[in-house]
């Protein structure tokens, strides 16, 4: 999650990033200019873009040699990922909804739900293709640096989608919000014996930089049992059951999973 040496959160911020924005951060986040991730609105897509500043340690010895040959840190491409709801894989999942497994995995009795909470949105893909189908969504995002990237990326498109979003845990929000379907999508559990890691998209090593590993996946899930809605996560076929809990049903698909929890019944009192 951005941390540096000492346990804190550091991120760089560019010129152009809004004051609202910059207090808002530094709320959370020690600004540092030096920081290894830097935060700016890119210029083109007015749209925030977050990168990774690989830098090369200036030593006196390193300018005397001139870095004859550059390091294998040199070599390394840094990553970054720019936030626009207006480009790419957003418009193609957008136009071609039916192929989507979730909407399956979401529908109650053949239909879907008119409103669906998700509880961890990241970067609004899901939300934004059910949105897309009618769904009224609301989305609630933890992570202020995705918050920050995702407002003003949805503050760019030129019809508002239907989408309330907010700041803040669901764990502490979910019961202000009334849904038939909850969904989450916590980060993937590491797999055991991973050799997989290099293969990991970019995107998602951005994410996994910025968001950490969901590691209270578990106690989200309890905290959404507790409503009266039906739930449905999304796991990696690898992975167990998140909380240990047997879904009442699952869509299957691919290497992905969806997980489907009916609503718990309560009893009458005698
Ligand atoms: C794997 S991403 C979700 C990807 C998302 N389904 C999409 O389509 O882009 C998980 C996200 O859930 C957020 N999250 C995890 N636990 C949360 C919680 N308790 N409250 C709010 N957000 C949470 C994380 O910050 C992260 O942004």
């Amino acid at each position: 999650m951005l941390t540096n040496e000492q346990g804190s959160h550091e991120l760089a911020l560019g010129d152009n990033v809004p004051d609202s924005d910059a207090e808002f951060l530094a709320q959370y986040y020690t600004l540092n200019p030096q920081a290894p991730w830097r935060l700016s609105l890119d210029v083109e897509s007015g749209c925030y873009r977050i990168e990774q500043i690989l830098s090369e340690p200036a030593t006196e010895m390193a300018q005397t040699l001139k870095m004859a040959k550059p390091s294998k840190r040199a070599k390394q491409s840094a990553l970054s990922l720019t936030l626009d709801f207006r480009a790419g894989h957003y418009q193609h999942r957008h136009i071609h909804p039916s192929k989507e497994p979730l909407i399956q995995a979401v529908k109650i009795k053949k239909k879907l739900p008119e409103r669906i909470i998700d509880a961890t949105p990241g970067v609004l893909k899901d939300s934004l293709m059910l949105a897309g189908r009618g769904v009224h969504i609301i989305a609630i995002e933890r992570n202020p640096i995705l918050f920050v990237m995702v407002r003003q990326a949805l503050a760019r498109l030129p019809d508002c989608p239907n989408i309330d979003y907010y700041f803040g845990d669901a764990c502490d929000l979910l019961a202000q919000y009334e849904a038939p379907l909850i969904y989450l999508d916590p980060m993937y559990p590491p797999r055991a014996n991973s050799k997989k890691g290099a293969q990991v998209k970019k995107d998602m090593q951005v994410l996994h930089h910025i968001i950490g590993a969901d590691s209270d996946a578990g106690t989200l899930f309890t905290v959404a049992r507790a409503q009266r809605a039906r739930i449905v996560v999304k796991r990696p076929n690898y992975a167990d059951p998140i909380a240990d809990e047997t879904p009442s049903f699952v869509s299957q698909t691919g290497t992905t999973r969806f997980d489907v929890y009916l609503p718990a019944v309560v009893k009458p009192t005698p």
